[in-house]
């Protein structure tokens, strides 16, 4: 009985001493690229806790693995060991005692200090306003009077505020940019808060992990449901806040609009049915409609079509599932920058 204590020690001490080792080449890869100083607190606290519960795992394990092959039945007759009654209190004791304080250990660091780092510092130097809709992200940055960017574009170093929202009656959705392993839901009607301060320019092209993510299924659309990040540096900021102004040309500013709007999301522009009917060659046709009638598209069946989406439906296709709030979001001018770009697609 003793030799097995023994044992078991031993084996114990090797498994635990080969995982401890290994560790950091599990962890170089298995973390996905990382782009932020609370990123960093996150993957330190993953490390931390998996190399204070590796012990604990290789004990189970040793006294189970052992136990399996020392004392599996060899032939003969089984026996039955002395029934095992209780244990002294010093053994439930101690492991009560060596559980709790890891517990606490691990609660007040990394827990709460990483909590106080990651949402410390509550004076953000940017603000970037993010909408949820089915199935795009609509984001404005309020102070350099950006609406509509088809990109997040981040300068670095610098605690960037997320204001996240969704649309009134939408469902949930969730924000989710994997390298600054941060997440936070978009709500109808609440505008929940992260903040993040990126410390490493990339662009989504060099790492997927850059990129704002929904993370709550929300429907057909969820998967695309994407958006690239771009970390730069503060004169690259500045220069993209002055290339954001909206084209005066037109079809030009029509084109931005229909991403930045996320109307491409629904509607391709090579002919193949989306969630919505193509816009290629869509002006001057003959579009069917799902009352069995059909209609000629001109410059009135298109804002129709954008600012009362349920007055006449394509054939193929149900009612209420283009937005029905272009009409009141959008100004005048940007409504017909868009019937302009629409007829353009040929
Ligand atoms: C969530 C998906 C979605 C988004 C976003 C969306 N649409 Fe639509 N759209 C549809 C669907 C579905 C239809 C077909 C049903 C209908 O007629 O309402 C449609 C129909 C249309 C039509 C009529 C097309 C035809 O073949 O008759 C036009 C024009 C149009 N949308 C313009 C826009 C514009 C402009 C935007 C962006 C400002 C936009 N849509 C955003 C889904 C969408």
């Amino acid at each position: 009985m003793r030799r097995d204590y023994v044992n078991v020690a031993i084996l114990w001490f090797v498994m635990t001493l080969a995982a401890e080792f290994s560790l950091p080449w599990i962890f170089q890869i298995i973390f996905p690229g990382v782009a932020a100083e609370e990123a960093a607190i996150s993957d330190e606290s993953f490390r931390l806790l998996t190399i204070l519960a590796t012990p604990v795992f290789t004990f189970v394990m040793s006294v189970l693995g052992y136990s399996l092959f020392s004392f599996r039945a060899k032939g003969g007759a089984p026996e039955y060991g002395a029934p095992i009654r209780g244990n002294s209190g010093w053994v439930w004791g101690m492991w009560l005692f060596i559980t709790a304080s890891l517990n606490v250990v691990v609660v007040i660091h990394p827990g709460l200090t990483g909590l106080a780092k990651f949402q410390g510092n509550k004076v953000p130097d940017l603000v970037v306003k993010v909408t949820a809709v089915q199935w795009a992200w609509r984001v404005s940055y309020p102070a350099q009077i950006i609406d509509g960017a088809t990109e997040v574009v981040l300068p670095l170093n610098k605690r960037v505020k997320f204001e996240v929202t969704a649309l009134p009656d939408d469902v949930l959705h969730s924000l989710w940019i994997p390298a600054f392993r941060q997440k936070i839901d978009a709500v109808p009607g609440l505008v929940t808060s992260m903040y993040v301060t990126p410390d490493k320019i990339g662009t989504f092209d060099q790492d997927f992990n850059l990129r704002m993510q929904c993370a709550e299924l929300c429907g057909t659309g969820h998967t695309a449901m994407m958006m690239p990040v771009r970390v730069v540096s503060a004169e690259d900021f500045d220069k993209w806040v002055k290339d954001q102004a909206e084209p005066t040309d037109p079809v030009a500013r029509g084109a931005r609009l229909a991403k930045t709007q996320g109307c491409i999301a629904c509607h391709s522009l090579d002919g193949a049915v989306g969630v919505g009917p193509s816009w290629k060659g869509l002006f001057g046709k003959q579009e069917a409609l799902e009352d069995g009638s059909s209609v000629t598209v001109n410059d009135a069946y298109l804002l129709e079509s954008i600012i009362n989406p349920n007055a006449k439906l394509t054939k193929g296709f149900k009612p209420d599932i283009m937005l029905k709030d272009f009409g009141t979001k959008l100004k005048q001018d940007q409504i017909d920058a868009l019937i302009a770009y629409i007829k353009t697609v040929k």
